[in-house]
């Protein structure tokens, strides 16, 4: 799928202007929030909100709204809501990971400890719930509860499979379904019932989000083999490191022959912090096609989300249409 020049800069200036609104709502409700609250928790979450990010649950929030014909101040603080979910989800998953690294600098865990870190996590986590019921109702709270409770799930399945080398296709997509794209669905549904849309056009666009949420997380787990840690701002290589099996692994054992097999089966029993094991590993991916595989993955999945929007093609709101596709092009081509 390829997206104009145009569309890419026309996608960079809102992504930019969303940003800087969506932060401007997050700093006012912590302010508000925080009065009389400890200084420690004051200082982590200006840590762990304002260091970076790149703001795609907000902006697809903010996109979902205006597609179904709402856009207002209050729609940014609804897209901070997510962004606050989201960034509890990196809290605790850094924890989860043993990750050191995050948006390019120390993870919370690592600056700060375990206990500060599953409390600064659990803070914004209750602050979404909060701001989700107050801004969507009880209708908008079950979809903030099931994409949460499928989030949990979708990591106990992956710890459940960490090492496992008979891991199915089917299984890891079940583990990112549940981890990733259930929340990156429910920003857009949020964003369509916030808007007052349709029963059809929440189900399109939470579609649209599941689907880019999918291939999201498979262009993640290409990065943590391809990418470069001055742009993805993580550490590359800490799913060999952790033992999680991702699908250009899964794609590269399905067609190796036995000796390939056994050494692949070597590699990721044997010692993974050895960063030779990790590159030694890339070469065998690479030549078995795992990562092409994985790409051409991802990229039918864009293409399903660009198909889910279908209903929006003569809408009103062409720009929001635009950009949603260009975000789905986006997501393929990103290296950060
Ligand atoms: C990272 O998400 C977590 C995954 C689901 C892979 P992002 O890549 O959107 O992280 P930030 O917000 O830009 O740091
Ligand atoms: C996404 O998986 C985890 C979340 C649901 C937050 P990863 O573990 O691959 O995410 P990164 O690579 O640490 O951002
Ligand atoms: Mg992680
Ligand atoms: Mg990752």
């Amino acid at each position: 799928m390829t997206v104009s020049k145009e569309s890419q800069a026309r996608l960079g200036e809102v992504a930019a202007r969303v940003a800087g609104h969506v932060e401007q709502a997050m700093r006012l409700d912590i302010a508000e929030a925080l009065q009389n609250c400890d200084p420690l928790l004051a200082e982590v979450l200006e840590y762990a909100i304002f260091g970076g990010g790149k703001r795609i649950r907000p902006l697809l929030t903010v996109l979902s709204s205006t597609i179904c014909g709402r856009r207002d101040d209050q729609l940014y603080l609804l897209a901070a809501a997510l962004e606050y979910l989201h960034v509890a989800t990196l809290i605790h998953d850094d924890v989860i990971d043993h990750a050191r690294t995050r948006r390019g600098r120390e993870s919370v865990r690592n600056k700060y400890g375990m206990a500060v870190a599953i409390l600064a996590g659990d803070w914004l986590h209750a602050r979404s719930m909060h701001l989700i019921g107050q801004l969507t109702g009880p209708d908008g709270l079950s979809v903030f509860c099931r994409a949460t409770g499928a989030m949990v799930d979708g990591e106990y399945l992956q710890i459940r499979h960490a090492g496992n080398l008979a891991l199915t296709e089917e299984k890891y997509f079940a583990i990112i379904e549940r981890k990733t794209a259930s929340l990156i669905a429910s920003t857009c549904m949020l964003g369509a019932m916030f808007a007052g849309g349709t029963s059809a056009q929440q189900q399109a666009l939470g579609r649209y989000g599941q689907k880019v949420g999918v291939a999201f997380q498979v262009v993640d787990d290409l990065l943590d083999y391809l990418g470069n840690q001055k742009e993805t701002g993580k550490k590359v290589g800490n799913d060999f490191l952790e033992g999680k099996i991702t699908l250009p692994l899964i794609a590269a054992l399905e067609k190796a022959n036995e000796e390939e097999h056994k050494e692949l089966h070597s590699l990721l029993t044997g010692d993974r912090s050895d960063v030779q094991s990790c590159e030694r590993l890339r070469v065998l991916l690479d030549r078995l096609g795992g990562f092409r595989f994985a790409r051409d993955r991802a990229e039918s999945l864009v293409q399903e989300a660009v198909a889910s929007l279908e209903m929006f093609i003569t809408g009103d709101e062409q720009e929001s249409y635009q950009l949603l596709v260009a975000i789905a092009g986006y997501i393929l081509a990103r290296k950060q």
